[in-house]
Order: structure tokens, then sequence, then C-alpha cells
């Protein structure tokens, strides 16, 4: 059953005009996948929250789109199938390398009097391989990307997609790496135009309501079948483990990986509900190019296929 909470987000925010169209391509991606393949829904970036309904300005969550880009990545090799719901314009799985300043890219080689621009000698292979693992994957397809920009897309985007994955069931598992806005501005009590400022004000007050926490749904209603990992992330390692078994018992779901802002790459705590598991990546792992996700990514695995088992 949904709670209320969620069905007034619902209806208070209508769907956006592209959902269909995610249903659909949703729908012919999990048709087109074998019986043995098990699916996974990595989400990745951070949801923005408008102030305005013609929006000028807007609120934020951190993330630069790595965990959920590399994951993806690491998941398709293993032989999953990946829906990757991203925020349009953060990293993506197989080209993540290469995204940011085009001139990261390229090099000027001059020629005489003339000069002309081509990419660094450095990068063509490793360009090439990319795209090569990208097509790969297209063609097995493995890996179907759908991108988001607003809270409110992002919720309608996961309600769907868990939707669509119910008949796999136990196949299905969920990776939400994304940094969800906990508050936003309900569309009824949102400045129509550019909120002014000018003469006789001298602060601006918002006020926002918190977002319905979605992982209970999903645990309880839109997924209840599947394996369901959740990130957590602050800013304060003394309260870090504690937030993370705090949700794990709030939403009863099998796992959270929690992460500090700071060490986020090199440091993880798997949190389960009788124990604490850190993984560190040392200096040696970093020097060699050792990324975390594949680390976590295994493990996740590992506990899909130890849940499918019992
Ligand atoms: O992208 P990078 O720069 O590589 O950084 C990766 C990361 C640090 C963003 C990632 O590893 C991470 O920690 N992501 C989760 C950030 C976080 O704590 O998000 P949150 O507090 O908004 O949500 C915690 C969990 O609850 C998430 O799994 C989210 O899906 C869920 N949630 C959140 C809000 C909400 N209203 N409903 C939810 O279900």
């Amino acid at each position: 059953m949904e709670n209320e909470d969620a069905i007034r987000f619902f209806i208070e925010n209508p769907a956006p005009s592209t959902l269909s169209n995610v249903e659909n391509k949703v729908k012919r991606f999990i048709d087109l996948q074998p019986e043995e393949r098990n699916v996974v829904l990595v989400t990745s970036g951070g949801t923005l929250v408008p102030m305005e309904k013609n929006m000028v300005r807007y609120i934020d969550n951190f993330s630069a789109g790595n965990r959920g880009a590399a994951s993806a990545e690491y998941f398709c090799k293993a032989g999953y199938a990946v829906i990757f719901l991203y925020r349009n314009y953060s990293l993506m799985p197989f080209v993540r390398h290469f995204e940011g300043p085009w001139t990261n890219l390229f090099t000027k080689r001059n020629v005489g009097s003339s000069s002309s621009w081509e990419i660094k000698d450095s990068l063509k292979d490793m360009l090439n391989s990319s795209l090569e693992d990208l097509e790969h994957m297209e063609k097995r397809s493995q890996l179907l990307c759908l991108p988001y920009t607003m809270l409110t897309e992002y919720l309608w985007y996961l309600k769907t997609i868990a939707e669509g994955l119910k008949c796999l069931r136990s196949r299905a598992l969920f990776y939400l790496a994304a940094a969800v806005s906990d508050f936003h501005i309900p569309a009824q009590d949102m400045s129509e135009h550019k909120i002014q400022s000018g003469a006789g004000k001298d602060k601006l007050e918002l006020s926002m309501r918190p977002v319905p926490k979605f992982l209970r749904y999903l645990v309880d209603s839109w997924a209840p079948e599947a394996l369901i990992i959740s990130f957590k992330l602050e800013t304060d390692e003394n309260i870090l483990i504690q937030k993370a078994r705090a949700a794990l018992h709030r939403y009863n779901h099998q796992l959270v990986i929690a992460n500090l802002l700071t060490t986020r790459k090199k440091s993880v705590a798997f949190v389960i509900p009788d124990s604490v598991m850190w993984l560190h990546l040392s200096e040696d792992d970093l020097k060699n190019g050792i990324e975390i996700e594949d680390y976590i990514v295994s493990q996740c695995i590992k506990l899909h296929k130890e849940k499918n088992l019992t």
C-alpha cells in the first residue's frame, strides 16, 4: 500500500510529459533481456529543485556522477543489464573519462604557418576502447541511459522503472547512488515568475516541504522482491555509521553503503543489519588506477547471488 505522502506528492507534482517515452523505453529494454540476465537500476547524480515555475533559480544536490557511472560500467562488465538513471550532463558510463572541458581532449599541432586541433595521442587508445565497450553494450542491449534533471522527473521515473522491473522479481537490483533532495517547494506554493529583489527586501525567506522518503515505497510496494542498496553521504564521520544504520532500520532494505564526501573515492563502509565492513583503497591501488566501484559492485553482486540462493 502506498502511503498518503507519496500519493500526495504525485498529485501535487504531475508527471512530466516525457514519462510515457521513458516507460516505453524501459518496457522494450526489459523485453530484450534474456531469461538468465539480471537487471540493475543505477541512479546517479543530484536532483534539482526549482525555486520558480519559470525557473531562473534552483537548489541542487551535490554529485558529479562518478560513483554511478563507474558502477554502471562494472555491472555491465559483470553481465548485468543496466538502466542508468542519471542527471543530465553528469558523467556517463564508458565515456566518463572524456567528459569535462573539450580542450582537455585536444592538443594544437602547428604545421608550418598553420595549426590544427587533434585528439591527444595519450587519449586515442583509451577513447577507441571506451567507444568499443559502449557499442558492445548497446548491441547486447545491456545499457539503457535515461537522463533526468528535476527532483519530480527523478521520482516519477524511479516509480515507473520500478513498476517495469517488478516482473523480474528477485532478478532486479536497485543501486541508488543519486543524491536526492530532502526538501522541495510544492508546485502550488511556487512563484510563477522569477522571484524579485529590490527596495524593501533585505532577505529572502523560502518555505520548503520534506520530500517523502521514496525508499520506503520502493521496499514495501514498488519492488518488494528486489535487492535494494542505498547510499548514505555525510560530511561528519562521527555520525556516518549511525545514520546508515538508522536508514537500514527505518526502510528495512538489505544494504546501505556509507561514504564521506572527502574520502568517497577511497573508502566506503558496507552497513548491514548486524555488521559494518569498511573497504579502503591503498595508495598503491589508487596509483594503479584501481577504482573503489570495482570492489563495491563485486560485493553487491555477491549479495544479490546470496539473496537469490536463500
Ligand atoms: O557522484 P559522485 O561525485 O561520485 O559522489 C557519489 C555520492 C557521494 C553522491 C554517492 O556515493 C552517495 O553517497 N549517494 C547518496 C547521497 C545521499 O546521501 O543521498 P540522500 O541522503 O539524498 O539519500 C539517501 C538514500 O535515500 C539514497 O539512496 C536515496 O535514493 C534515498 N532517498 C533520498 C531522498 C528521498 N526523498 N527519498 C529517498 O528514497
